[in-house]
């Protein structure tokens, strides 16, 4: 499918919108970024999520030029990341994203990870907030903040982040932080929606069941639980076929018994990736 028109956009404060659907670029090389966000441009994706750690920015901006797709009719994120917390680090990391990717703003701009040890990460947020007010990120959120960071930022600065980037996927739900977010207007986003192969979700009996009543796959059915659960999702994969199958899960409906049943699988044990609480660098 090539129609982007099928996947929903929530609204941020501000009044800008995000596509619920994107595109992530976690592991690919820059050349291949390049390559691969090109068909992800052309099969309909119109929200793309690189980093300044995955090194491929610039291979982004390059696929963006290519695609022949106008600027403003993507939504587009990086990221800082964690060596440039300080104020002015991240005022200057901010601006070699944007020449990288070749643009004048990104539309959302994240703190990658809180990284509590450092004890910056509210001076980070604060350069988010100035950032924004020059016009540089249309939109500002953080990503991997455990609840304490998350609350000491808000308080710190009274600016709520639109954007709360964390692990989650069916085995990995964030009762808490999702409940706190809706207290606040934060718009929850799913990193490793997948599961990032780590384990057997796509396996899954409650899955692969569900999948086959529609004639869907296994991870559309898991993108389309992250649709349903009213969450912004961003599936990486560098393989053609599967760039359209992820892109195609905003047309799959899951009944309220299969969001259930998905619901059911959350674990205490799931996370896949670094524990944000103490993660060290
Ligand atoms: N903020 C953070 O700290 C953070 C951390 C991690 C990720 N992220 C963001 O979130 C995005 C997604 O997370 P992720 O890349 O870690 O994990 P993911 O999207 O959960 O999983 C990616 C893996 O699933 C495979 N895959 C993709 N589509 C599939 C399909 N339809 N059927 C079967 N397998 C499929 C991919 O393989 P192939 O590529 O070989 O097809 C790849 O191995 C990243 O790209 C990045 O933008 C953010």
């Amino acid at each position: 499918m090539s129609d982007q028109s099928a996947v929903p956009s929530l609204p941020l404060p501000g009044g800008a919108s995000i596509p619920q659907l994107g595109y992530g670029v976690f592991k690919v090389e820059n050349d291949v970024a390049a390559d691969v966000t090109v068909q992800a441009l052309e099969a309909g994706y119109r929200h793309l999520d690189t980093a300044k750690v995955y090194g491929n920015e610039e291979g982004v901006g390059r696929a963006i030029r290519a695609s022949g797709v106008a600027r403003e009719d993507i939504f587009l994120t990086t990221k800082l990341w964690n060596d440039a917390q300080r104020f002015d680090d991240a005022i200057t990391a901010c601006e070699a994203s944007l020449e990288r990717l070749g643009t004048e703003y990104v539309d959302l701009y994240l703190v990658h990870w809180a990284v509590p040890v450092q004890g910056t990460y509210v001076e980070a947020w604060k350069a988010l907030v100035e950032l924004q007010k020059r016009g540089l990120a249309r939109s500002i959120g953080v990503s991997n903040y455990p609840l304490p960071q998350l609350r000491e930022a808000i308080d710190a600065t009274g600016v709520v982040p639109s954007v709360h980037q964390i692990e989650l996927h069916p085995y990995f739900q964030q009762r808490e932080l999702r409940a706190f977010h809706e207290e606040h207007g934060i718009v929850t986003e799913s990193w490793g929606p997948l599961g990032q192969g780590k384990s057997d979700l796509l396996e899954n009996a409650a899955i692969t069941e569900i999948a086959a009543a529609h004639g869907a796959t296994p991870a559309q059915v898991v993108l389309a639980w992250h649709l349903a659960s009213g969450l912004v999702t961003i599936p990486k994969s560098v393989t053609p076929s599967r760039i359209v199958e992820n892109l195609a899960a905003a047309q799959l409906e899951l009944t309220a018994a299969e969001v259930a049943a998905i619901d059911a699988l959350d674990r205490p044990d799931g996370r896949g990736g670094a524990d944000p609480s103490t993660k060290e660098s």
